[in-house]
Order: C-alpha cells, then sequence, then structure tokens
C-alpha cells in the first residue's frame, strides 16, 4: 500500500514541477513513506532522518533547501513527536491526506523553520482530489480499492492508523484500472488493508463484493488480477468462486492466519478459530485445487505456550503454504495485546521464529520443485539479472529468470522450467515466443514496484 501510495504523491506532485529522482542527493524534497506496523520498522525511520539530516545541514551551506517530510502510518501515529525528536522534519502528514501535498509544501515554504502537521482523517476522500496517474505505472501494477481496517485484531495498528474501513466505488477503481492498462500494465494487484472487505457502490447504485469487481475488471481486459491481503472472515462464495470461474484471477492467495493456536486467535481476536481456516481453505481449494497459498504468522503473542506454537506447526503442515511471512510479536503502543502480562522472552521468539521458518522454507522449496521440467506462464515485467535476460512472475508468484529478448516486457510467456533455486526459478522461453513480436514497448515501464519506490 506504502508502494501505491508513493506513486500516487509522485502524480500529485507531477503538475507541480517535481519528478522522482533515484537518490536524496540533490533532492529538493524527501518523502519517507513509512510503516507503524512493528517497532523495528517505525524506528528504522529516525534513523533515516539522522542521516537526512547531515544532507539537508550540507544543501543549506551551500544556500539550497531540502525538505524533508514524513508521511504514512509512523506521520499518522506519531505526529508533531516527530519534528520533536527530529527537527529537521518539516512536514508530516498520514495517509489519508497526501492530496493535500502541493498546499502543505505552499505552506513549509512560506516562512523559515515553518513547520506543517496534517494527521485528519479528512470528510473529503482523498481519492477525489487526486490526479490521473502522471508516473507510468509499469508491467505489474497496485490499485487500491479498500483502506482501513475494522477488525481490530489486539496486536495491530492498522485500525488507528489508516482509520475505519472505506472502499471506492467500482466506476472509480474501473477507470483507474482502464488507465492503468492503456498505459501498459498487463497485472494489477488490488489492494486494501482488508481487501476482501471490499463493499463498493457499484454503478446501479448496489454494493459490490471483491469477487463481482474481480469479474468486471476481468471482462475490461484486465490480463492478471491479485488481491491483497485478505482476512479468513472475508472470503465469502462471490469471491471463492471467482477464483473457479475467472482465468485472469491469479492462482496465489495471501490469506493471513497468525496462529494455529485456538486460545492464542481468540487472544489475538482474530474471529476466527483454527478450523475456521481449514474449512475456508478446503472451500477455496474445491474452486480452484491448484491454488499456491500465502500467510502471515507472529510468533510468541503475549501468553504464548510451548503448546500453543506446537498448534501453529500443526496447522502449517496440514496445510502447506507455498510461501509465507513471519514475525516476532512487536507490542504496539495503545493495542490491547501490548498491555497484557505474559510478554515472551525473545530468546524464545526467536527459537520459534527459526523453527517455523525452516518448516516454511522446506514448505516452499517443495512447492517449487514440483514445477522442474514443468512449462509454466511468466509475464516478464523488469530486465533480468544478467544482461541478455529478463525477469518476470509465475501465475503462482515465482520469480522466473529466463534469456528473452526485452521486446518480450509486458508479454505472458511460456517458459520451461529448468532449474529451482530458493528465491528463483531459470525457465527457457519456448522456441515460438523467441520469434514472435512482444507487447507495443512505447509505454512500457520497466522498473519493479520496489526500484520505483525507492527511486
Ligand atoms: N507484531 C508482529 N507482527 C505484526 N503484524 C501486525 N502487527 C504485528 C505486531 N504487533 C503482522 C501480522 C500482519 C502483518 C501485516 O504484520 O502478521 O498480518
Ligand atoms: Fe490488522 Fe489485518 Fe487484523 Fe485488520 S485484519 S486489525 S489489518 S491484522
Amino acid at each position: 500500500m506504502n508502494v501505491y501510495d508513493s506513486s500516487r504523491m509522485a502524480d500529485v506532485l507531477a503538475p507541480h514541477g517535481y519528478g522522482m529522482v533515484e537518490s536524496p542527493d540533490g533532492a529538493d524534497m524527501v518523502i519517507l513513506n513509512t510503516c507503524h506496523i512493528r517497532e523495528k520498522a517505525a524506528e528504522k525511520v529516525y534513523s533515516e532522518l539522522g542521516r537526512l539530516r547531515l544532507r539537508k545541514q550540507a544543501r543549506e551551506a551551500i544556500g539550497e533547501k531540502m525538505i524533508i517530510a514524513v508521511a504514512g502510518c509512523v506521520a499518522q501515529a506519531e505526529g508533531e513527536e516527530i519534528i520533536r525528536r527530529a527537527d529537521c522534519v518539516d512536514m508530516v502528514f498520514g495517509p489519508q491526506t497526501y492530496h493535500r501535498l502541493p498546499e502543505m509544501i505552499e505552506r513549509a515554504n512560506r516562512a523559515v523553520g515553518a513547520k506543517v502537521v496534517d494527521t485528519d482523517f479528512p470528510a473529503e476522500d482523498k481519492f477525489d482530489f487526486l490526479p490521473d496517474h502522471a508516473v507510468n505505472p509499469g508491467v505489474t501494477a497496485f490499485l487500491s480499492v479498500q483502506e482501513g481496517c475494522d477488525k481490530f485484531c489486539s496486536f495491530c495498528v492498522v485500525p488507528y492508523t489508516r482509520g475505519a474501513e472505506q472502499s471506492r466505488p467500482v466506476a472509480a477503481i474501473e477507470a483507474e484500472a482502464m488507465r492503468l492498462v492503456e498505459a501498459g500494465a498487463r497485472e494489477i494487484t488490488l489492494l486494501g488493508q482488508n481487501v476482501n472487505a471490499y463493499h463498493g457502490v457499484g454503478p446501479g447504485g448496489d454494493e459490490w463484493g471483491l469477487g463481482r469487481l474481480i469479474e468486471r475488471l476481468a471482462a475490461r481486459g484486465v490480463q492478471r488480477i491479485r488481491y491483497t491481503t485478505s482476512h479468513p472472515r472475508d472470503m465469502d462464495d462471490a469471491l471463492i468462486a471467482a477464483h473457479r470461474d475467472v482465468p485472469q484471477l491469479m492462482p496465489y492467495l495471501h490469506l493471513p492466519v497468525q496462529s494455529g493456536s485456538d486460545r492464542i486467535l481468540t487472544m489475538m481476536n482474530r474471529k476466527h478459530d483454527s478450523d475456521d481456516y481449514r474449512r475456508i481453505v478446503e472451500r477455496i481449494r474445491d474452486a480452484r485445487p491448484d491454488i499456491a497459498l500465502s500467510s502471515d504468522f507472529i510468533v510468541g503473542f503475549p501468553g504464548e505456550t510451548d503448546r500453543d506454537f506446537a498448534d501453529t506447526l500443526r496447522l502449517i503442515s496440514d496445510i502447506g503454504f507455498a510461501q509465507a511471512y513471519s514475525f516476532k510479536y512487536s507490542p504496539r503502543p495503545g493495542t490491547p495485546a501490548a498491555a497484557e502480562d505474559g510478554h515472551v522472552p525473545e530468546t524464545v521468539k526467536e527459537d520459534r521464529l527459526a523453527t517455523l521458518q525452516q518448516l516454511l522454507r522446506a514448505q516452499q522449496s517443495s512447492f517449487n520443485e514440483a514445477f522442474r521440467g514443468a512449462r509454466m506462464s511468466v509475464l516478464f515485467d523488469r530486465p533480468g539479472r544478467r544482461p541478455g535476460q529478463l525477469a518476470g512472475r509465475t501465475g503462482y508468484l515465482q520469480a522466473v529468470h529466463a534469456a528473452a529478448p526485452t521486446r518480450l516486457i509486458g508479454a505472458v510467456v511460456d517458459c520451461d522450467i529448468v532449474d529451482i533455486r530458493p528465491t528463483s526459478m531459470e525457465g527457457v522461453v519456448d522456441t515460438d515466443w523467441q520469434d514472435q513480436d512482444g507487447p507495443d514497448q512505447d509505454n512500457l515501464e520497466t522498473r519493479t514496484h520496489t526500484e520505483r519506490a525507492i527511486a
């Protein structure tokens, strides 16, 4: 979501003469778009600000200005406190106010030392004020359809930093998707903190769920569709049916479960137990037997015992994940779990995380191994590691590198998988494809989301 928000900030600023640069050196403004989900992410902001302060001073010494802004969820959560801790910061604004950036910059420029803090949840919808995409989206693009969360898991800051759940209208999403496709996007990932709780207003004034939205975007010509991140409770029948009926919907689902212990799931206020999760996965696999499942896990939640942790390992063994993200529990200010007793010692968290990750890594490699020698459809989206190579993704989101001409960037190409490595696979492009024209290259941006975000 932060990658998407950063690119929308660039869209807002483009008409005002700002363009993205590859490094903060010589930049007129640096915006740190921040994440508050775990303490480590939040603390990184302050170490980065320490480095930026020196650059700002160096620029001021030669009579140049540099605006330093902190955006995103750390800004939302900490507000003015950021300026108190780091007085080099000129602007602090949350995820819901970045459409006001031009006005904020004007205020920051009005007087020497002027500070701007905007952490409102404004009545107006920022999407109504964002201009069309000015920055090239690339072959794979993000599109925000829903923001915020009403689930209030007891460990999580999202409901406080991103606010209440809000869904964008279908027509606005469709229009943005069509602009992305025209600009060269072949794959669109629909985003939301709780994306499958999507309930936007349809063109006829009725309410649409995510399954129906996906069907519509597929019918409008989006070649590949993904969505993230989902809550198990919101996997409704229409969405599961979309996995069966919509070939453009990729066979990959990130469905966080967090823990396999019912006791811990209750304390987490997850609103599902481990058997609910097993049943949901069964229904999804009935609809799309080859689906690759991904999840999030937290180890060392307050009160987690060895037995609870064993339940998590058992759930992982039962389900079988194609890949996953796992974290040590990190107490977050203002969340109910942070005030609980029974915090688990750091060394125990570390041991459990290592055990969990070993199991998940083994599952990931056996998932990938199954494709050795298989022919797979790969969407090439960027140059590969070595000259003459391209990199892309399979439907299951596996990274593939293959020797291929640049004109195939933006094409979905048949590749034979000849080698499997820990984080990627090596493919050989089918000979038919070597001679075919790729898509029109005029608009294609070949950097990845992450590269663009860093830039
Ligand atoms: N500590 C550790 N992990 C967390 N997550 C969210 N809050 C915390 C926390 N306080 C993880 C969850 C979530 C993912 C985005 O981050 O697993 O699904
Ligand atoms: Fe946080 Fe996800 Fe729970 Fe919402 S559903 S509170 S975003 S972990």
